[in-house]
């Protein structure tokens, strides 16, 4: 019995708010000599580097960025998709490094009456093809309802870059490309894999003339979201970054103790991170970074943070302090967002440029609820922005 109450104890999640601790965050601008960060412009040469440095060795692993060659093949097009409201394209990116190649799949509609280009909503998808199937029921992926709001929306298989498993990750772009990258400490793992294949897409959206490149919002939700993030912070192509429940090892403040911990995430998800990561299971006061910073990585760009008050797991309201305690950074882009301090009423969407939230009634899951909501968000960004 001792042992079970041992272990239970151990083992259990909080989920009681007066439970939750109280933390103090790593400095945002404060670089590691010390120096006091007061502008944008030493932000983007001193302390954003270092951010990403300590993230790369800490939690998710280098990205690297070199390869031979890619390609794009459209292996088919119809023009009459959607009832002939979209042009339905798959398109395979092939990248060569070392003579070895892989594919990546992408699927991809596009609203066929109106001006072209058009922003895109781009999702790395951990559900399977399966979930990129267009019908009305499909709410994980609504390709018709983003259709009809004038963006295009494009998703891949994160399989096809790292299977999302604890030894067969490597078996894509680890074993093929990069495979040095295993040996190395902090070298790539799951998460950062997927987010590399979010960039590959990139690049074959800035060679399709329909598509705005200019105009990229990766979604994830939940694993998926924790990719979106760490990839928004690294390539600045990505406009915006929508973290859906992206919970622990995404937009949640690990400090807070609430729901799932880095002591969980490294147990059950080893091949999402560094071996490294593990060290702070139980020990989160001691990692050198928290998730408000990866955050604010994406500053001046947008990020929305999207999250359901049923998923405990993924603690709503250490993903609102974190876009909270982000916002100095923003600030020093000129863009002073005054967030409410407390989470805002469930299923009331708060937008502050280019910062935006809601926390929608119900389970763990993406629905047409969250998608009305980051198009909506999109729609002012952009339009803030004098770009649509
Ligand atoms: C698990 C995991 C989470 C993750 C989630 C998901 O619950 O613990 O960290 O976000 O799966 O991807 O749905």
């Amino acid at each position: 019995l001792l042992l079970f109450t041992l272990t239970t104890t151990l083992f259990a999640q909080n989920y009681d708010e007066t439970k939750a601790g109280s933390y103090v965050l790593p400095e945002l601008l404060k670089a590691q000599n010390g120096k006091e960060i007061v502008s944008a412009e030493d932000w983007d040469r001193i302390r954003r580097p270092e951010i990403l440095k300590l993230f790369e060795d800490n939690v998710y692993g280098q990205v690297p960025k070199d390869f031979d060659k890619i390609e794009f093949k459209v292996l088919e097009q119809n023009y009459k998709a959607l009832n002939g409201k979209a042009t339905y394209k798959q398109v395979a990116v092939d990248v060569i490094r070392n003579k070895k190649v892989i594919t990546v799949q992408v699927h991809l509609f596009i609203p066929n009456k109106i001006k072209k280009p058009v922003p895109v909503f781009l999702t790395i998808n951990h559900r399977g093809l399966d979930t990129m199937q267009a019908s009305p029921e499909n709410e994980f992926w609504p390709a018709e309802e983003i259709v009809n709001s004038g963006y295009a929306i494009a998703g891949f298989d994160v399989k096809d870059v790292a299977p999302d498993h604890k030894t067969d990750y490597v078996n894509q772009i680890l074993t093929k490309l990069y495979p040095e990258q295993t040996l190395q400490p902090n070298g790539m793992r799951a998460l950062g894999a997927w987010g590399w294949g979010v960039s590959r897409i990139i690049d074959y959206f800035e060679t399709d003339k329909d598509i705005d490149a200019s105009k990229v919002i990766v979604v994830g939700h939940s694993r998926g979201g924790k990719a979106a993030l760490w990839c928004g912070a690294q390539d600045r192509r990505v406009a915006i970054a929508v973290s859906n429940e992206s919970g622990n090892s995404g937009a949640k403040i690990s400090r807070r103790n609430f729901g799932e911990t880095v002591e969980v995430i490294t147990r059950n998800f080893p091949h999402w991170f560094v071996p490294g990561y593990a060290a702070f299971a139980n020990n989160e006061g001691n990692l050198p970074v928290d998730q408000h910073m990866l955050l604010a990585l994406m500053a001046p760009r947008a990020v929305y943070v999207a999250s359901a008050a049923d998923d405990s797991w993924a603690d709503p309201k250490g993903q609102y302090l974190a876009l909270v305690a982000a916002q100095p950074v923003f600030s020093l882009f000129g863009l002073k967002t005054s967030l409410p301090a407390n989470m805002p009423p469930n299923n009331e969407q708060v937008i502050q440029l280019p910062l935006g939230f809601h926390n929608r009634d119900g389970i763990h899951n993406m629905n047409l609820f969250d998608w009305k909501q980051f198009v909506k968000f999109a729609d002012e960004y952009f339009k803030n922005n004098n770009k649509k």
